[in-house]
């Protein structure tokens, strides 16, 4: 059908004959000439067709755009003057001898020379197959496809096998609902779509596979935002016999090189580590965004004696924070934009936003612009002043509340602040955050639960107070965090079944429950199951950074909506009657007309 690809073609093909096939980008009629720009997956070239070929000239006028073609022609240099060097085939043409249409297409949904925001998502997820072939949707595919090539040899290289964990399985708990689908053969009894294969690919250590992964979909129905999709897909690893730091130092060699290779960026090496309280303390989060150079500050000791409620409440309360965030040359950031900056907190619970602008440090108290600091003894504000640094021209922001509050609240204003006053520095930040706590009190169902997963091995110090004071227990976690995304996640896994039940104590699942839910891992603990550890990267999250896409939805071929359907196939969708009754389910009357879209 073809000899070379249409964006192949250059300067040594001259002279030659070559037959080529794909869309037509676009026609254009030039003084008795036809322009043909053909084009396929590897680019565009130009095509002439002039009329001393009648037959071939008349259905060369016939073309529209996005028609399927096949052509064969001699290839020469463009005459002087309508080369273009921008294009890498633009020194080259071909003069059309044959034109064969092997496709007609309809007029497309959208131009395909647009930008991603140039036209509706709902209309390009629609006419996902047209969109796809927009240049820029091409290249990130090739580019996923280059990263997934490298990442597989790095770890072929190493001895890793790459084993399959099934799709219809038991509930795997990643902390998000389930996916389930319905037995047929076992009437009211449900598959659950594997969150992760966490538990199989601890079961493939237990059988001695040594070193296990795979590119794998994972399945999570949890509120969707830009960087998260309903199935998304992990490159999941385990292995037996290492401990965490050669499994670090094994992953961030891989993402290394990764990078290196479809990049051409050279990262860290080693990646600079943070445990988790610290991160807590200086970012407000447990995934800095390092290039963003602003620290949240603890004052919390400076105000417990003040008579301002709002500061001494939280700083005499252990579970609470007063933070101060000081931002260089902050000071031009008007009252309206304070106003809106107030309200973003707000979103995260906090109940306002207290600052100090800086106008001249050497005028003391007199060169502050405050709303709060009549509240506060003069002494005070200075040694605020004098801790976070202050100089003139800056602003001084303060969270005081719970410390999930605040953490959250000026973790987040810290990250605004940083993109909206092009703070951000350029380059690639990698980090591992360590030392995770075990476990997090969930005020909703009034109990601990795991941080990161059940089967998250405890560290060896705190074995034994996992019942005794759950709150103060680390795990062997660690997440391997860039540019402000977590890319991925893992740790060193419980092997001893005894740990194993005293875990699952811990977070309140009986003993009647864990057998019901994971008696097989329970089991397989008894039967020689080595030390082991493993992670799982966010394969999506990963090319969407790598690529600068604004969202997770443009690195993945057909994605789902935020409401998590698929517009170009119409899914999920009504079943017909017939299969809910050999599968013994009955649909309830819907509450209230779902909305999809
Ligand atoms: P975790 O739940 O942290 O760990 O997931 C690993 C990585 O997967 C990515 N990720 C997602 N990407 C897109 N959409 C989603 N909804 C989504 N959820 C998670 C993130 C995350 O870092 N079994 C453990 C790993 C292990 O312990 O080995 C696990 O699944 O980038
Ligand atoms: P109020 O006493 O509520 O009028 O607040 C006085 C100032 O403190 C205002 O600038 C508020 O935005 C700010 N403020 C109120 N609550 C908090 C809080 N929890 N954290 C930080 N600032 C706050």
């Amino acid at each position: 059908m073809r000899t070379l690809y249409c964006g192949q073609l250059n300067e040594s093909h001259i002279d030659q004959e070559v037959t080529l096939a794909g869309w037509a980008h676009r026609r254009r009629d030039h003084g008795g000439v036809i322009f043909i720009d053909l084009r396929d997956r590897e680019g565009i070239c130009q095509v002439v067709f002039d009329p001393d070929l009648p037959d071939v000239f008349a259905t060369a006028e016939s073309v529209r755009n996005e028609f399927v073609l096949q052509i064969r022609g001699r290839v020469r240099a463009r005459p002087e003057g309508t080369t273009n060097p921008e294009l890498p085939t633009g020194m080259v043409e071909v003069l059309g001898k044959e034109l064969v249409i092997l496709n007609k297409s309809e007029t497309p949904p959208f131009m395909l020379d647009i930008e991603d925001h140039e036209v509706g998502e709902e209309h390009r997820l629609k006419y996902r197959y047209v969109d796809l072939r927009r240049p820029q949707m091409l290249q990130r595919m090739k580019f996923r496809s280059e990263m997934t090539r490298a990442l597989r040899n790095y770890l072929d290289e190493r001895g890793f096998l790459d084993i399959e964990t099934p799709m219809l399985t038991k509930a795997t708990p990643e902390g998000a609902r389930d996916y389930l689908v319905p037995s047929r053969t076992h009437q009211g009894s449900f598959f659950a779509l594997p969150q992760s294969p966490q538990i199989f690919k601890q079961l493939l250590m237990v059988s001695g596979m040594d070193r296990y992964y795979q590119i794998v979909r994972c399945f999570r129905d949890e509120d969707l935002r830009a960087d998260r999709q309903p199935e998304f897909t992990q490159i999941d690893i385990e292995t037996s016999f290492l401990d965490e730091e050669e499994i670090m130092t094994l992953m961030e060699g891989m993402i290394r090189e990764m990078f290196a290779k479809v990049l051409e960026e050279q990262l860290p090496n080693p990646f600079p580590r943070m445990p988790y309280a610290e991160a807590m303390q200086r970012y407000g989060s447990d995934k800095p965004d390092l290039r963003i150079p602003l620290e949240l500050i603890e004052v919390a000791d400076l105000m417990k004696d003040v008579e301002f409620k709002v500061f001494s409440g939280p700083a005499n309360d252990a579970g609470s924070r007063v933070t101060a965030l000081r931002v260089p040359q902050g000071g031009k950031i008007s009252r309206k934009e304070i106003d809106d900056y107030t309200k973003y907190v707000g979103i995260y619970g906090a109940k306002g936003l207290a600052y100090i602008k800086v106008n001249e440090m050497a005028k003391g108290i007199e060169g502050l612009q405050s709303p709060i600091i009549k509240f506060l003894p003069d002494e005070v504000v200075m040694n605020i002043m004098q801790r976070v640094g202050a100089e003139d021209g800056d602003i001084v922001f303060f969270g005081a509340d719970k410390a999930k509050v605040v953490n959250e609240a000026l973790g987040a204003l810290r990250v605004k602040l940083g993109h909206d006053l092009g703070m951000v520095e350029h380059g690639w930040r990698p980090l591992w955050v360590v030392d995770f706590p075990m476990f997090e009190w969930d005020e909703k169902s009034n109990r601990w639960t795991s941080l990161h997963h059940p089967f998250t091995s405890p560290a060896e110090a705190d074995l034994d107070k996992l019942e005794s004071d759950p709150g103060n227990c680390l795990s062997r976690a660690y997440d391997m965090v860039l540019n402000g995304t977590e890319i991925g996640g893992g740790s060193m896994r419980i092997y001893r079944e005894a740990v194993q039940e005293k875990v699952f104590r811990a977070l309140g699942i009986s003993d009647e429950e864990a057998r019901d839910k994971f008696g097989f891992l329970l089991d397989a603990l008894k039967y020689g199951c080595p030390p082991h550890g493993g992670l799982a990267f966010g394969l999506d999250r990963l090319v969407m950074l790598m690529t600068g896409a604004q969202s997770i939805r443009d690195v993945m071929a057909f994605p789902k909506t935020q409401t998590a359907a698929c517009l170009l196939t119409d899914a999920p969708s009504q079943v017909n009657p017939a299969q809910l009754v050999e599968l013994g389910v009955r649909v309830a009357k819907p509450v209230k007309e779902e909305k999809k879209g």
